[in-house]
C-alpha cells in the first residue's frame, strides 16, 4: 500500500534552545528564509505523503497557525496591492492537509508516535523529525525510504555513516547483512555506545518508514533513556519481529536541534543565496581582517 502519512513529533520542549524555546518553538526558528518546519513539510509532500501528522503540545500553537489561514494579513496585504506576498501567504496554508494530535506530556518520542495510533493504527507510514533537515530535490531522503519499502516491503530508516569518534552521540545499528550497497537488514540498535562498543558506525537519523506494528510495542514500552519512552526501544523489539531495513540516505543533513548546528546551516545555506551571500562573507571577512591586524600588532 502507498504511504501517504507522515507523522512530525513536534512536542519536545526543546531545552537546547532555551530561553529561545520557553515560548518559542524551536521548530518555527528560521532556516534562511523559512521556518525549520517547512522543509520537512515540503520533503514530505515531495515523497508522495499528502496526510500530515503533527503530534503538537503546549507551547507549539505558532505551528498550527503558520500553517493556518491568517485572513487579517491577508486582506491587509491584498488591500495594499502586496499581491506577490499575498499569493505566498495563501500558498503556505494550502501547502497541506495538516491534522494536529496533542501530545499532553512530553513522555518521550516513542510516546509521540504513539499519539498518531488513531490516525495511522493500519499501515505503514512516514516519520519525520523536523529538526534534522535533509536537502536533495532530485530524490527526498524520505522518498528513498519508501522506495525501499515499496520494492521489499518493511520498516526502513535513514542511516548515515558517521566518524568513529562520533558514534556516541547518535543511535547505532547493527547490520546483520547488506542487500546491495547501502541497504543493510538491521538485527538490532544500541542507544549512544561507547566508541570500543559500538556495533558499526551507521548511525540512525530523523527519517523512519515504520510498521503500525510499532503501536502494541509503543504501548507495552516503559520509559528508557532520561525517563522518557524512546522510539529506539520499540523498533529495537521490533527488529526481532519484523524486517527492519536500513537506507544510508544520499543528500545533506543539517542538524538544526542545536544552536550550533542551526547556526551553521543558517551560514551554509545563506551562502547558497545569490542576495544574502555577500552578508555572510562581508561580516566574516570583515572578522578575519581584524584577527589578522591583531595577529601582526602582536609579531
Ligand atoms: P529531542 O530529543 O530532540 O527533544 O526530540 P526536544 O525536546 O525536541 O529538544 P531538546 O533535546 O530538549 O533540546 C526528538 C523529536 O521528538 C519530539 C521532539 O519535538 C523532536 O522532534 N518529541 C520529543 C516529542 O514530540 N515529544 C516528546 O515527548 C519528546
Amino acid at each position: 500500500m502507498k504511504i501517504r502519512k507522515c507523522v512530525f513529533p513536534v512536542a519536545g520542549l526543546g531545552t537546547r534552545f532555551l530561553p529561545v524555546t520557553k515560548e518559542l518553538a524551536k521548530e518555527m526558528l528560521p532556516l534562511v528564509n523559512r521556518p525549520i518546519i517547512s522543509y520537512g513539510v515540503e520533503e514530505a509532500l515531495a515523497s508522495g505523503c499528502d496526510e500530515i501528522i503533527m503530534i503538537t503540545g503546549r507551547a507549539k500553537r505558532s505551528i498550527e497557525n503558520y500553517f493556518d489561514r491568517s485572513f487579517e494579513l491577508e486582506e491587509l496585504l491584498k488591500s495594499r496591492g502586496k499581491t506577490e506576498l499575498y499569493d505566498k501567504m495563501l500558498a503556505i496554508s494550502n501547502m497541506a492537509e495538516i491534522l494536529f494530535i496533542r501530545q499532553r506530556e512530553p513522555l518521550g518520542l516513542g510516546h509521540a508516535v504513539l499519539c498518531s495510533e488513531p490516525v495511522c493504527k493500519n499501515e505503514f507510514f512516514g516519520v519525520a523529525l523536523p529538526d534534522d533537515v535533509f536537502l536533495n530535490p532530485e530524490a527526498p531522503v524520505l522518498s528513498q525510504l519508501i522506495t525501499v519499502h515499496e520494492k521489499i516491503g518493511g520498516s526502513v530508516i535513514a542511516l548515515e555513516e558517521v566518524e568513529a569518534d562520533d558514534v556516541s552521540r547518535y543511535g547505532i545499528v547493527k547490520p546483520q547483512f547488506a542487500i546491495e550497497n547501502g541497504i543493510y537488514k538491521i538485527e538490532d540498535m544500541v542507544e549512544k555506545p561507547k566508541k570500543e562498543d559500538s556495533p558499526s558506525n551507521l548511525a540512525i537519523m530523523g527519517r523512519y518508514v515504520l510498521s503500525p506494528s510499532i503501536f502494541p510495542l509503543l504501548r507495552k514500552q516503559g520509559a528508557g533513556t532520561g525517563g522518557e519512552i524512546q522510539l529506539t526501544d520499540a523498533i529495537k523489539t521490533l527488529c526481532s519481529q519484523e524486517p527492519v531495513w536500513g537506507v544510508v540516505y544520499k543528500g545533506r543533513r543539517f542538524d538544526c536541534g542545536t544552536q550550533k548546528g542551526w547556526l551553521s546551516a543558517n551560514v551554509q545555506l545563506a551562502l547558497e543565496e545569490p542576495e544574502l551571500r555577500d552578508v555572510v562573507l562581508n561580516v566574516v571577512s570583515k572578522e578575519f581582517n581584524k584577527e589578522e591586524n591583531i595577529n601582526n600588532v602582536n609579531q
